[in-house]
């Protein structure tokens, strides 16, 4: 019992002492074992509370060793923190932006001050939304302008080929007036170039109210070229979707200063930066808006063609090789 007294009066700010203390009591030749092999000896009788003094002891004398034990190391833990205030910090890596997600935001900032909001479809999706409902019935030509990646045996569930998926999938569960843009990525099956990829992003835009026009639709476009390239010399060729009519692809005038610019434009100067139009009624009876109250305009553009041009990337499959050494370079950016 006196035992028991000293281990739980004991205190140290000294390692070594405490160490002597746990051999003195908890080592092998120490007080513990002594008793443990004088237990035997013990008359039966006294045994119990015999056995009751040394576990009580053994407990002081562990609990003791713990708990100096923590109070050593806590206290070497704050001087290794406090202990040199002029030790330098560690260094950590920060990361960059990738130069679609760079482009991607300006693109959505831009629309997002005139009102647009963001919406978002699933990459994996069926017929209905990526092809039929947009005009694109079965066997429809149209269908040849995207090849198409389909999911195993069932010509029902594909990738997109186009965010216009999203347009129907946001028509289905809005009521207009609709300002949207869905930005995503979208597969189609084509051979691997340096200009192309069977994998890239787009952003569709999405304009639905009363009595819009055609002017409504280039204005915005042209708002739009002004903020992103600085140029709003644009001009409009027709085209053909089967979403919309008429149709139009929109060229930038970017000019031709360096052998990207070059490659890009196809030596012209103009960047073709998306495609657009009034979207066919019969796409918005698909979507459940009456034609006879509201009209509206899309347009969809690539984003690593802009991104290629204002970057000065040389190769398409750079932004998609996820090499650190080009990575780093967009660390300044946005
Ligand atoms: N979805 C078309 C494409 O991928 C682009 C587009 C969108 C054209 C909206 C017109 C209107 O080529």
């Amino acid at each position: 019992k006196d035992y028991i007294a000293e281990a739980e009066a004991f205190s140290t700010q000294n390692k070594e002492e405490l160490e002597a203390f746990r051999i003195k009591f908890l080592g092998k030749k120490g007080i513990l074992n002594d008793f443990f092999a004088e237990f035997k000896n013990v008359p039966n009788e006294q045994k119990k509370e015999f056995g009751q003094v040394i576990n009580a002891l053994k407990k002081a004398a562990e609990g003791k060793v713990a708990e100096l034990q923590e109070s050593f190391e806590s206290r070497e833990e704050a001087k290794g923190i406090y202990g040199d205030l002029t030790r330098p910090g560690e260094p950590f890596q920060v990361g960059s932006r990738h130069p679609i997600s760079i482009v991607k935001n300006q693109i959505i900032d831009i629309f997002s001050t005139i009102g647009f909001n963001v919406s978002d479809g699933p990459e994996i999706e069926d017929d209905w939304h990526n092809f039929t409902a947009l005009n694109l019935p079965e066997y429809h030509p149209a269908r040849d302008m995207q090849d198409t990646f389909f999911i195993q045996t069932n010509p029902d569930i594909l990738l997109r080929t186009h965010t216009s998926s999203v347009q129907v999938r946001y028509m289905e569960e809005n009521k207009p007036p609709i300002r949207t843009i869905s930005p995503g990525r979208v597969y189609r099956n084509e051979a691997v170039s340096s200009r192309s990829l069977c994998t890239f992003h787009q952003i569709e835009g999405l304009y639905i109210d009363k009595d819009v026009s055609f002017a409504d639709l280039k204005q915005t476009l042209q708002y739009f070229t002004k903020e992103m390239f600085g140029k709003s010399r644009i001009r409009l060729r027709p085209s053909y979707f089967p979403f919309t009519e008429p149709s139009a692809e929109v060229d930038v005038y970017w000019g031709l200063k360096t052998e990207v610019d070059y490659r890009i434009t196809k030596g012209t100067g103009w960047l073709e930066i998306m495609g657009c139009g009034m979207i066919d009624p019969n796409v918005l009876k698909n979507c459940n808006i009456d034609p006879a109250k509201y009209n509206g305009f899309a347009f969809g553009m690539g984003i690593e063609r802009i991104a290629l041009l204002m970057y000065q990337i040389s190769d398409i499959r750079m932004l998609y090789e996820n090499d650190v050494r080009f990575l780093e370079q967009f660390k300044s950016s946005i």
